[in-house]
């Protein structure tokens, strides 16, 4: 095109960013690459080609790496990780601000060799992917420095197998090693076989920075390398993909008392009001679901929009995708380069193609031939349509029409997903008011697909678990400092043979505020240490977990209520405990055949007051992220949390496990303590007088090993907390693979009770979930 031409049509130029320095960059390693593994460079293995998407050249060859050379890498950083860990939060935090500085430093080559790689736009990688790189460095250089200060009693996992997609190759890395390294953790990092190449320059960095050798690792290669890396003999795993292979990562971790940290896929709501300012809501969408080719896991991939506004709405967004420039990924002024591999075009099709609902536009701009897919929109569609619950990951958009707020809400939470949710109005009160009631991890406010490290990043429901970003991200890679001894398997008292059952003292389940019969009509005899008889306790079944869930489920006005009103609550089950002290000393002193009772009682009075008092003190905190405006990163409950309560604190364990959670806005349907569980059905008549809401507090007696995999599959239970002396942790972890619910299981391992442990603040980060809202503001 000439410049004459140019002025004529006001077209834009081609303004082409070279490639020489990328591609010479790849030359001097020999095109071949090996993985980087204790500080060098191993030769290349059997390899594969990665190709540029957008002209479909080989760019390079990346090894394909075997179970043998996982092992490797993650003995590399085993060796490395005490010594690492030893240099303290701020020795380690030079090398992160090493790691920040020289990011930026080659910014430029980072971007253009991303871009050849992924096929992004570079004004994707230059203005946005690699300065969020070198801003999460800089932050967790911060994190580091001030580690042992702000996380007391916390310590590394120790070695971290991370896995990593294509679509934001260097970007999901940096997520992945800033907070590992900053928390004293050595890392083996798996990037996706189509996009290697900027991790494989990262450890060049590596190297630069002068990182001590093996604790930064990349081995290459596809699927089967990822599942040899969550096979390897690592201590935590953290995730970013597809919920498919997130469930299968979560199976085959189970059991393992690793970490695990989950960032799966989404179909966010994009709510457009009526009131909203309609062009401004139009090129939010742009970002929205046009960013990156709509390859995002928070892609604002459905559309959600007032009647009254909707055939404006989608007249003003049909003639901006017309507008968009979909091409040469190098070239500046494109909006939308190539699809990563020519295997998601053809997912991309499939979708799209097999949907006959709607009515599907595409966009009248000029598509190359090639890994090219024009943007599309496909409207009119009811919630049930394949394409508005299946995650396209592509550029194309659905679409569906709204009337109230409620209906808004009700829509945007008909997925199976809960990742990210925008709202657009000009009315603050309105999007306030929607953000809370709408099950995203993150809230972009008249926004879209903004990101800082100060703030955490993460989902809920099947967008999986876990929190990138800020101290709650950090956190994901820290663990207590001391693992609690071996706990022991507590077995109850046998009774005397043929004990006379004179009185039926059968005690009952206690669902939705009301004592309930088990549903299978059977009972347990419990005895003392003399094998007397004391009583009798419900065997409860799958039935009564789900009657139990349900009426949780029902009592969902508890977590939208003020924190000042669980706190008087649960202060009242405290102060009504205390009234009925040595009548429940007593009943533990014969239950466990000790003496421990009155020290066990005050002491479960005083957890009701120390989670009494934290109900309305964590509330969560501002991110200072730099946008004109805020972003809140919000402590909600997590909702139904089932638990496993300690066998060996039959009345303590219970109060410790049940105040926390019910002090945060959770229902809880809890397992008492299976040798004592006497201590629990007394506890019913507590909760009676303490103005306790029917149903947000269920509790349950029978067999851990039944009932807790039944809550760890059940659908509706958010979470499944174990404290039993059973050993339940795999069977909870796999279970819970269904629905990815968090879980968070004792491994076998002994907590004091009565001491500090029982009271951790581990406790409110289990009880709630960040939710971060995003509100810039400004005329
Ligand atoms: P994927 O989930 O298969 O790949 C992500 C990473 O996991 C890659 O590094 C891959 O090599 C690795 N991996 C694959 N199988 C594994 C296993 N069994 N164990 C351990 N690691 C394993 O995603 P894929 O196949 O590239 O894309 C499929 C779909 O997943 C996309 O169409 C999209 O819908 C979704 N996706 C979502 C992402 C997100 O960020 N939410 C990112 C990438 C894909």
């Amino acid at each position: 095109m000439t410049v004459r031409e140019i002025f004529e049509s006001m077209d834009y130029g081609n303004a082409p960013e070279a490639a020489g320095d990328a591609l010479a960059w790849i030359v001097d390693q020999g095109s071949r690459f090996g993985h980087f593994v204790g500080g060098s460079y191993q030769a290349p293995g059997e390899t594969f080609e990665t190709r540029n998407p957008a002209t479909g050249e080989v760019l390079a060859e990346v090894t394909q790496g075997s179970v043998e050379d996982v092992a490797a890498a993650v003995k590399a950083a085993r060796r490395a990780q005490a010594d690492w860990e030893g240099l303290g939060g701020k020795g380690r935090a030079r090398y992160l601000y090493a790691l920040a500085r020289l990011v930026q430093k080659h910014a430029r080559l980072f971007a253009v060799l991303e871009t050849l790689d992924n096929g992004k736009p570079i004004r994707e990688s230059r203005d946005i992917d690699v300065p969020l790189v070198a801003r999460h460095f800089y932050h967790h250089a911060g994190l580091a420095q001030l580690l042992e200060a702000e996380h007391p009693g916390r310590r590394a996992w120790g070695v971290c197998g991370q896995i990593v997609p294509w679509n934001f190759p260097l970007l999901m890395l940096a997520w992945k090693v800033a907070p590992a390294l900053a928390a004293g953790n050595t890392v083996v990092l798996k990037p996706a076989e189509w996009t290697s190449l900027t991790a494989l320059l990262f450890a060049d960095i590596c190297r630069q920075a002068g990182l001590p050798k093996g604790v930064v690792n990349i081995v290459t290669g596809d699927g089967a390398t990822g599942a040899a890396l969550v096979e390897a003999e690592v201590d935590k795993v953290a995730f970013t993909g597809s919920t498919e292979v997130g469930r299968k990562i979560r199976a085959a971790t189970a059991g393992r008392g690793l970490g695990l940290t989950l960032e799966l896929g989404g179909k966010s709501p994009y709510v457009v009001f009526e009131d909203a300012d309609l062009d401004s809501a139009v090129e939010g969408l742009v970002d929205a679901i046009w960013f990156n080719g709509g390859q995002v896991c928070c892609a604002g991939s459905r559309l959600l929009v007032q009647e009254g506004v909707a055939e404006a709405f989608h007249a003003k967004l049909r003639a901006r995708m017309d507008k968009l420039r979909v091409g040469d990924p190098l070239d500046k002024s494109v909006d939308v380069g190539a699809i990563v591999d020519p295997e998601q075009l053809s997912r991309i099709r499939a979708l799209v193609d097999s949907n006959a609902a709607g009515e599907t536009y595409r966009a009248a701009c000029t598509i190359p031939k090639g890994c090219f897919y024009p943007p599309t929109l496909v409207a009119g569609l009811t919630p049930s349509d394949a394409l508005m619950q299946e995650e396209i990951f592509g550029p194309v958009l659905v679409s569906t029409t709204f009337r109230t707020p409620a209906e808004a809400v009700a829509l945007a939470n008909d997925t199976r997903y809960g990742l990210a949710a925008s709202v657009w109005s000009e009315n603050l009160n309105t999007c306030l008011d929607i953000a809370p009631k709408l099950a995203a991890g993150v809230v972009w406010i008249n926004g879209s697909n903004m990101f800082d490290a100060a703030a955490p990043f993460g989902g809920v429901r099947e967008s999986g678990f876990g929190r990138e970003g800020g101290p709650e991200g950090l956190d994901a890679y820290l663990r207590p400092e001391h693992a609690g001894k071996a706990l022991k398997r507590i077995a109850p008292f046998p009774g005397k043979d043929a004990e006379p059952q004179a009185v039926d003292r059968t005690a009952k389940l206690y669902v939705g505020g009301k004592q309930a019969r088990p549903d299978g009509g059977y009972a347990r005899g419990i005895h003392d240490k003399s094998g007397t008889l004391i009583g009798q306790a419900p065997i409860a079944n799958r039935k009564d977990v789900r009657n139990a869930v349900e009426a949780a489920r029902g009592a969902a006005a508890w977590s939208a209520g003020a924190a000042h009103n669980r706190a008087q609550v649960v202060y009242y089950i405290g102060e009504n405990l205390a009234a009925r002290a040595g009548e429940f000393a007593a009943r533990i002193d014969r239950l466990t055949g000790g003496r421990s009772g009155k020290a066990e009682v005050e002491a479960a009075v005083d957890r009701c007051f120390t989670w009494a008092a934290w109900a309305d003190k964590f509330g969560g905190r501002v991110a200072p992220v730099p946008i004109r405006g805020t972003a809140l990163a919000i402590r909600e409950p997590v909702g139904v949390i089932g638990a496993l309560c300690p066998d060996e604190a039959p009345l303590l364990g219970l109060v410790s496990v049940m105040a926390p959670a019910i002090a945060m806005g959770n229902r809880v349907v809890l397992v008492a303590s299976e040798p004592y569980p006497l201590a629990a059905t007394d506890f019913y008549q507590v909760l009676d007088t303490s103005d306790v809401p029917g149903g947000v507090v269920n509790i349950l007696t029978g067999p851990h090993a039944e009932l807790a995999p039944v809550l760890a599959a059940h659908m509706d239970v958010e979470a499944v907390w174990s404290f039993s002396s059973s050993e339940l942790s795999e069977r909870i972890e796999a279970a819970a693979a269904g629905n990815l619910k968090r879980t968070w299981v004792n491994d076998g391992r002994a907590r004091d009770w009565s001491g500090a442990a029982g009271e951790d603040r581990a406790f409110l980060g289990h009880a709630t979930e960040v939710k971060t809202v995003w509100i810039p503001y400004g005329a």
